[in-house]
């Protein structure tokens, strides 16, 4: 299995770039994806000079004299300590004049915790969305694992697909069908493959344990087929392994992965590229070797509305 390839930086020159009058912050843990959502608005960026102090707890400055426009904060809340310096960078950029506080989280930590599931748990998603909502007039996700946990801010709200990202992507790249891995991905399946003009399906998919699934086969006829499997992430990567089993069962002639966020717990990139599995993209919404879709584009359209 290889790594799929970026597309050169200097592709985004060719754009026709509309200046938007807006400051981009972009904090330790999305710094590439901030810099790139900039370039395509043509405005202003300004990263957080960072650091941890010896005990761990997070120092953050921002090296302008006033933020007297509309700014935008890009930065993941995932590990924990990214959302800390989230919440600082919200501080310093409430307290330099900034005229509005639009948050981006590419990746959204705790978005799978979005309910009691036995009692005496928190609500974790919400107490994020709380905290964050504080000092925020809008924020930006990206496909965010339930939309409905943006009802708990108090403020505008928007999750962008990466779908139409990943369709762009693919176009050209001679794939048969696209294909999900369970049942509550199959929307996203369906949105890339209509945009690309190809078939798409999904598998069923029955969770044993955290890192346990197993997959049923596909109604559709997988043999001899090039076939893209798209999902909202790769976490442990059981998933992604056991559906690329059963559609190589199935006669597949490729199977490719593009998810959104390449997450990767307990060496997940090392299992896939073992596994049957051809390739693996993901977008850069978390940065890795594999994350060479990106978002910045969907991102910059959803901040100039
Ligand atoms: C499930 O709802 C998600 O869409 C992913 O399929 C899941 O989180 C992937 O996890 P893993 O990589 O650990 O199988």
């Amino acid at each position: 299995m290889h790594l799929g390839h970026a597309p050169a930086y200097d592709i985004y020159k060719t754009h026709q770039h509309i200046l938007t009058h807006m400051i981009i912050i972009g904090g330790s843990a999305s710094t590439k994806l901030a810099k790139e959502i900039a370039y395509e608005l043509g405005c202003d960026y300004i990263k957080a000079g960072t650091i941890r102090f010896p005990d761990g707890e997070c120092y953050t400055r921002l090296d302008t004299e006033s933020l007297d426009d509309d700014v935008a904060i890009v930065q993941n809340t995932y590990p924990d300590g990214n959302l800390v310096e989230l919440l600082l960078i919200q501080d310093v950029a409430k307290r330099m004049g900034a005229k509005s506080i639009t948050v981006v989280i590419p990746y959204f930590g705790y978005a799978r915790q979005d309910r009691v599931f036995k009692p005496g748990e928190p609500e974790s998603a919400k107490v994020m969305c709380e905290i964050i909502g504080l000092k925020a007039d809008r924020v930006i996700t990206v496909d965010l694992h339930k939309e409905d946990t943006l009802g708990y801010f108090k403020c505008k709200t928007r999750d962008v697909k990466a779908a139409e990202a990943i369709a762009d992507y693919f176009v050209d790249k001679g794939i048969d069908i696209v294909m999900s891995p369970d049942i509550g991905a199959a929307g996203r399946a369906k949105d890339v493959g209509t945009r690309m003009g190809v078939s798409y399906d999904h598998l069923n998919k029955t969770r044993i344990s955290g890192t346990e699934v197993q997959i049923k086969p596909a109604s559709s006829d997988c043999n001899g087929k090039d076939i893209l499997i798209v999902d909202d992430m790769i976490s442990t990567g059981g998933t992604i392994i056991a559906a690329t089993e059963q559609l190589k069962a199935a006669g597949a002639k490729s199977v490719v992965v593009a998810c959104t966020h390449g997450v990767f717990i307990n060496n997940a990139l090392q299992r896939l590229k073992e596994s049957a599995l051809d390739c693996v993209y993901c977008c850069d919404t978390l940065e890795s070797e594999a994350s060479t879709i990106s978002v910045s584009k969907i991102v910059a359209n959803a901040l100039r509305e």
